[in-house]
């Protein structure tokens, strides 16, 4: 990137995590603009062939069967905890309204998101919160176990915590979680917004645990930029969002929907998940290696392009010196720095970041305590 004096920048920030194409992809941009020719909107009431065609490709290639459209991450999810209520009360006949979430999770700011987000810092100031959300400790099955009850209609989780500081859910609770859940009756819900389209290696992250979650969210890098949102769930959902229980003027519209199939060609033309998941290795490893030194650094975790490098202090300033010296990156929480470049990052960026950050945290004054990784 360049900033308007000229200064270039390595963004390993990516928007959040939107570009994952990088910025104004070709080929997006072309498919954009052929749209751009034709129809801006139509009303949902209308049948949209790009937004079928879009559909198509998101179940093909994903183990759902159904899309809704929407217009963010939020609200994707907001359809996700709306559509699992109605599957249990209009399709199964029964009372079950719970979502179990996860602390330290990050689904969103409208009400009912903030309220399933497993922090203290979204919710404050936004009191009274709606009903019908409980919190587990990631990781642990036990608690998930003990917050089940006979109103639990979902589960919901992000597979790797990306906004509180890239935490990986481990693949036996995982594997566990998801047999709690078929046994109770309980839907699981993966929320990929920020996972999916390529970032964690694999076109989703949930094709890594080996699991067909019952309803995916996705948002972000789905149309390279273009605001969208989709739910994808199982066939056996469909009865539950009938015409009319749920909607969104925006939804689907044939610009986002011209933009996302593109990402998704392009994505899947160009290997890029594959791509990711070398270039995450790399990264992760000689960020391991270089960093071991370094008594300010707790840790480095990730999967694919989404890494997180945990520091003994909060980040802010340090991200503000990256930033000064040329690379851009994000926070997450408060002692973690997130690197989430584009999916063409080549490991010769990779080399040029890890040295800029090396370079900061050399220069940088006093020092800070903390154990070695
Ligand atoms: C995992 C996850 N879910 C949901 C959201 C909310 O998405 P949006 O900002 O598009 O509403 C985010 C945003 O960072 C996210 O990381």
């Amino acid at each position: 990137m360049w900033d308007d004096e000229g200064e270039s920048y390595l963004d390993f920030m990516a928007g959040l995590a939107v570009c994952n194409l990088g910025h104004v992809p070709e080929r997006v941009k072309a498919r954009i603009q052929e749209q751009l020719e034709q129809l801006w909107h139509v009303s949902n009431l209308f049948h949209i062939p790009i937004q079928e065609e879009f559909a198509e490709k998101l179940v093909t290639i994903s183990c759902t069967d159904l899309v809704f459209f929407c217009n963010s991450g939020a609200e994707a999810n907001e359809a996700a905890i709306k559509c699992a209520r109605r599957y249990h009360q209009r399709v199964l006949g029964n009372n079950r309204y719970e979502i179990i979430t996860f602390e330290q999770s990050f689904h969103g700011r409208t009400m009912a998101t903030l309220t399933a987000t497993g922090q203290e810092k979204v919710k404050d100031g936004f009191l009274p919160l709606p009903e019908g959300f409980v919190h587990a400790r990631f990781n642990d099955i036990q608690s998930v176990r003990n917050s089940i009850t006979n109103k639990t209609a979902a589960v919901m989780l992000e597979l790797v915590q990306g906004e509180s500081g890239v935490h990986l859910a481990e693949p036996k609770f995982v594997f566990e979680l998801t047999k709690l859940c078929k046994e109770e009756g309980v839907l699981m819900i993966v929320d990929e917004v920020q996972t999916g389209i390529g970032r964690t290696g694999s076109l989703f992250a949930y094709e890594q645990y080996g699991i067909e979650p019952d309803i995916i969210t996705l948002a972000k890098g789905l149309a390279s930029g273009l605001p969208i949102g989709a739910m994808l769930g199982k066939e056996k959902l469909q009865e539950a969002f009938s015409a009319g229980s749920h909607a969104s003027t925006f939804g689907g519209s044939p610009l986002p929907m011209a933009a996302g199939l593109a990402t998704i060609e392009t994505l899947l033309e160009d290997g890029l998940a594959k791509q990711a998941q070398q270039t995450g290795a790399y990264a992760l490893d000689k960020l391991r290696k270089e960093l071991k030194a370094c008594p300010a650094i707790r840790a480095v975790r990730g999967l694919g392009l989404l890494i997180g490098i945990e520091f003994a202090e909060p980040v802010a300033p340090i991200i503000q010196k990256l930033h000064q010296n040329g690379l851009l990156v994000l926070a997450g929480g408060t002692h973690v720095i997130r690197f989430m470049p584009s999916l063409y990052v080549t490991c010769d960026e990779i080399d040029q970041a890890i040295d800029i950050l090396n370079k900061v945290l050399k220069e940088r004054d006093g020092s800070a305590s903390g154990t070695p990784i």
